[in-house]
């Protein structure tokens, strides 16, 4: 009898096991695929692998003579663009599988048929435990009429592709379709985004937007916002789609066509014969527990944020109750990290979202910091929204290079109800980006030195 059966083990799963083991806990794991999941195999680390190589590319052709570096014949490989993201891809699935032989954690692949609360099925192997914990995750949503349209891609296609494509058409300006979208146009492919709602990246503020979408453009990409594809039919030279813009349908003849239009929780028969409560996903309270005594729910399979960061720390919180130390998920700073160029990164209250008339908000432009002058980068911005009675930090938004790595000021400020003058009285390092939330940080306490 195992103390706890994980069934899958993407971010969230995996997470939750090493926790798990870590407290003494005899942990089984059940993994249809590869260790890891959709982040480690066809999410975040392959699309950061590839827009290594991208960045890296467009860096030089774009930089490199302004910054006195002569190169001749700059171009690309795209088979060793794979090799290196099918490397990197590997050595993050060993490294899971180092942790689980390291804790002692069981691993069955197969698929996990659920019995019971405390019953799993793998192959010919009967799997009993006290706790269920489901870390399925998520599928790309394919509807109609893109479901029926043969070769369409998804972007678990993209990472099997043998060649770039000459031209794509991405349907929805998300998270998925602008990182492609950054990858595909700063390697040369013709690109095509078509967004349903107002502007690209709509979980974002609009100004943020605006400038993703300027970069897109100056690489190429064709952009059509509150617009909709009516239609995909496979063509002589792929695929020609019409799309239905605020100006009228046009039609457009791609390559390649790839569907990012979110994604769905992956929610089995035998689990939903669990008599679990299903809304969207798997329903849950704050300590991940489901209504099905002792059965826990976390990551994409609870249809709620579907970010790797947030399944490991679903995990973690899922573990930690399981061992019996009581735990809730705090998502009041959960930060959102998108890599376009430049970067946008985002956590707590969006500008878009709150009443003006109850915070203080000011934004420093990129283009006033003395370290992205050196880097040839003026595109961006620091915003941060306080608490206009309190001063309390409610929430960031950062434009610009490395931004993904910066929020992590911002982070910390919201999940402690830091003030914007506690952050102000922190020193920051001259010369770097980090002065770009501080001019933000001296805009809502005073009036910024640098501005
Ligand atoms: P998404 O929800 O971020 O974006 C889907 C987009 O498609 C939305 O902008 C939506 O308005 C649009 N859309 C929906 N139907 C449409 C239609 N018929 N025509 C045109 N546009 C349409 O989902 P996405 O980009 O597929 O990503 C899936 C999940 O993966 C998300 O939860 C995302 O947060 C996560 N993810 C996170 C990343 C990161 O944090 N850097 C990277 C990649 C994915």
């Amino acid at each position: 009898m195992y103390d706890a059966v994980v069934i899958g083990a993407g971010p969230a799963g995996y997470v939750a096991a090493i926790k798990l083991a870590q407290h003494g806990k005899r942990v089984a794991v059940v993994e249809k695929s590869f260790v890891g999941g959709t982040c480690t195999n066809w999410g975040c680390i392959p699309t950061k692998a590839i827009l290594s190589s991208a960045h890296l590319y467009r860096n030089l052709v774009e930089k490199a003579s302004e910054l006195g570096v002569i190169l001749q014949n700059v171009s690309f490989d795209f088979s060793k663009i794979k090799n290196h993201m099918n490397k990197v891809v590997m050595a993050s699935r060993k490294g899971i599988e180092y942790l689980f032989k390291k804790n002692g954690i069981e691993l069955f692949v197969g698929e996990a048929i659920v019995e019971s609360p405390n019953s799993v099925k793998v192959q010919d192997k009967k799997l009993e435990a006290k706790y269920l914990v489901i870390a399925t995750g998520s599928v790309p949503t394919l509807f109609p009429p893109f479901d029926e349209v043969p070769g369409i891609w998804t972007s678990d296609d993209v990472f099997k592709m043998e060649r770039l494509p000459e031209s794509v058409l991405i349907i929805g300006g998300g998270v998925i379709g602008v990182e492609l979208a950054t990858f595909f146009s700063s390697l040369n492919v013709k690109v095509t985004v078509v967004e349903l709602l107002e502007h690209i990246l709509p979980n974002e503020d609009a100004d943020a937007a605006q400038v993703v979408a300027k970069s897109l453009k100056k690489k190429g990409v064709e952009i059509y916002e509150s617009s909709k594809v009516v239609s995909v039919q496979p063509s002589e030279n792929g695929y020609k789609s019409i799309i239905e813009t605020k100006d009228g349908q046009l039609e457009k003849v791609t390559e390649r066509v790839i569907v990012a239009v979110g994604r769905r929780p992956k929610i089995g028969d035998d689990v939903k014969a669990l008599g679990l409560s299903i809304e969207r996903g798997i329903k849950t309270d704050e300590t991940m527990l489901t209504n099905v005594p002792n059965v826990y729910a976390i990551g994409d399979v609870r249809g709620q944020i579907m970010l790797a960061h947030v399944a490991m720390y679903e995990g973690v919180t899922a573990a930690e109750n399981i061992c019996g130390k009581p735990a809730k998920m705090d998502y009041s700073a959960v930060p959102s990290v998108i890599f376009t160029e430049p970067e946008v990164a985002s956590v707590g209250i969006k500008e878009k979202d709150v009443d003006p008339s109850t915070v203080k908000i000011f934004s420093f432009p990129l283009m006033a910091n003395g370290r992205a002058r050196t880097m040839l980068e003026k595109d961006g911005f620091a915003k941060f929204i306080a608490d206009s009675k309190t001063g309390r930090i409610l929430g960031a938004m950062i434009v610009g290079p490395y931004a993904t790595e910066l929020i992590m000021e911002a982070a910390i400020a919201v999940r402690n109800g830091l003030t914007a003058e506690q952050l102000e009285k922190t020193i920051h390092p001259h010369p770097t980006l980090s002065e770009t939330l501080l001019g933000a940080i001296e805009g809502i306490v005073d009036k910024p030195i640098h501005l």
